[in-house]
């Protein structure tokens, strides 16, 4: 049985939960795959990459037509190229330091990506960032922009069903995110995991202090001492903890890898039902209470990580903490619009006057 309480805690921690249908205003972000996906549907964009591999075939004899398909060429081999890119490929293209910034991003998120790596810039972060790409569109937009900072790990999930609030698709395209941490950690480099509705104010690197195995926040808006304990808080009224599956920094250790995959059983063991329309947090939450003794986990302070059920709602906290905050998290809110106008509203929405900041540039 769900109760309002619980449906209304899901839905605050469910970032960009009901992004879809998508305003007129987000849907004018559109660019060139997206709208070559929507008028000739995925068989006519396969075909079209058919036609494109046979004119490359028969190029040689094409002659004085050479000119004339010699872009739509070019534009084909890039896409096998990405197409072809594997994680291994990617993470060590853009790791420093052993370390990579994820996320994962599908194609309505765009603008939220790109308002996510300005801050990251602003740091000089962005070199190692890597874009999880859940659709072919998203994989080849950022790296037509960006070479090499987005990957697709197939199979990708199906566009129309991944992004509807509380469906199995939504459950399906947030149980990946697990399963692509664990295999960067494989990989052996430290992971640092952030949901695109973030923004950076400063340099989260420096909180990471000390040698654990999993560093992590608290999706709670309660107000804690500045001095609070960094471990695993104690259960909450679900008799679980409200650690927020949005940022997440993870070392290649024994441990890690141990929340990762725990992580997955969750999901399988508590898999996605019409009843209790769960995403990936609670499972998250299990895999920390029941791995809690083997593993090293570090809760990062409250004043530089903030909820936003306390930033965006507690101004007598804001200014108290001044001058402490580090990462924003625009959660505690559902919709694309709301969440694009309460970052407008609180001077963080950087893609209106600073895009030319972006990697991507303007979008
Ligand atoms: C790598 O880490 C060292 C110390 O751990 C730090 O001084 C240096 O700035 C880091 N380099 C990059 C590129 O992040
Ligand atoms: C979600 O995943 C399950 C299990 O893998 C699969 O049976 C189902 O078809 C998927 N649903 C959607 C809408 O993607
Ligand atoms: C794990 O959850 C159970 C059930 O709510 C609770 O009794 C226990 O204290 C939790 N363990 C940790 C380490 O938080
Ligand atoms: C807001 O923050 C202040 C200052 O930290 C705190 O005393 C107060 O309890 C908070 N209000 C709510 C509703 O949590």
């Amino acid at each position: 049985m769900m109760s309002l309480h619980q449906r209304q805690q899901q839905q605050q921690q469910l970032p960009l939960a009901d992004a879809y249908p998508l305003s007129p205003r987000a849907a004018s972000y559109g660019f060139f795959p997206q709208r070559t996906m929507s008028f000739f549907g995925r068989t006519g964009l396969l075909a079209l990459l058919a036609l494109l591999v046979l004119l490359g075939v028969f190029l040689p004899w094409a002659g004085p037509m050479e000119g004339l398909f010699f872009s739509s060429t070019n534009r084909e081999r890039s896409l096998s190229r990405w197409r072809d890119y594997t994680l291994a490929q990617a993470a060590a293209f853009v790791a420093k330091n052993s370390t990579v910034i994820v996320c994962a991003v599908s194609q309505p998120y765009i603008p939220f990506l790109n308002n996510w790596l300005i801050s990251i810039a602003r740091q000089r972060h962005q070199d190692k960032v890597l874009v999880i790409a859940e659709d072919y569109a998203t994989l080849y937009e950022v790296n037509q922009k960006w070479p090499g900072h987005a990957v697709l790990i197939p199979p990708a999930p199906d566009a129309q069903t991944a992004h509807k609030f509380g469906s199995q698709g939504f459950f399906n395209f947030t149980s990946r995110r697990p399963r692509h941490l664990l295999h960067i950690l494989e990989l052996g480099y430290n992971v640092m995991y952030n949901d695109v509705d973030m923004v950076w104010l400063a340099d989260p690197f420096s909180y990471l202090e000390g040698n654990h195995d999993v560093y992590f926040t608290d999706d709670m808006a309660a107000v804690k001492p500045l001095n609070h304990p960094h471990d695993l808080p104690p259960p909450g009224k679900k008799g679980r903890t409200y650690i927020c599956s949005c940022m997440i920094f993870l070392r290649p250790t024994k441990g890690a890898k141990e929340v990762m995959k725990k992580w997955i059983d969750e999901l399988q063991e508590q898999p996605w039902s019409k009843k209790r329309k769960a995403n990936d947090q609670p499972a998250f939450n299990w895999a920390l209470n029941k791995t809690a003794g083997q593993v090293d986990l570090y809760l990062l302070p409250q004043a530089a990580f903030p909820s936003g059920g306390l930033y965006f709602k507690n101004d007598t906290w804001v200014q108290e903490t001044k001058g402490m905050h580090v990462i924003i998290h625009n959660n505690y809110i559902t919709g694309f619009d709301k969440k694009i106008k309460r970052f407008r509203d609180y001077g963080l929405w950087l893609v209106d006057d600073h895009s030319h900041e972006s990697p991507l540039g303007k979008m």
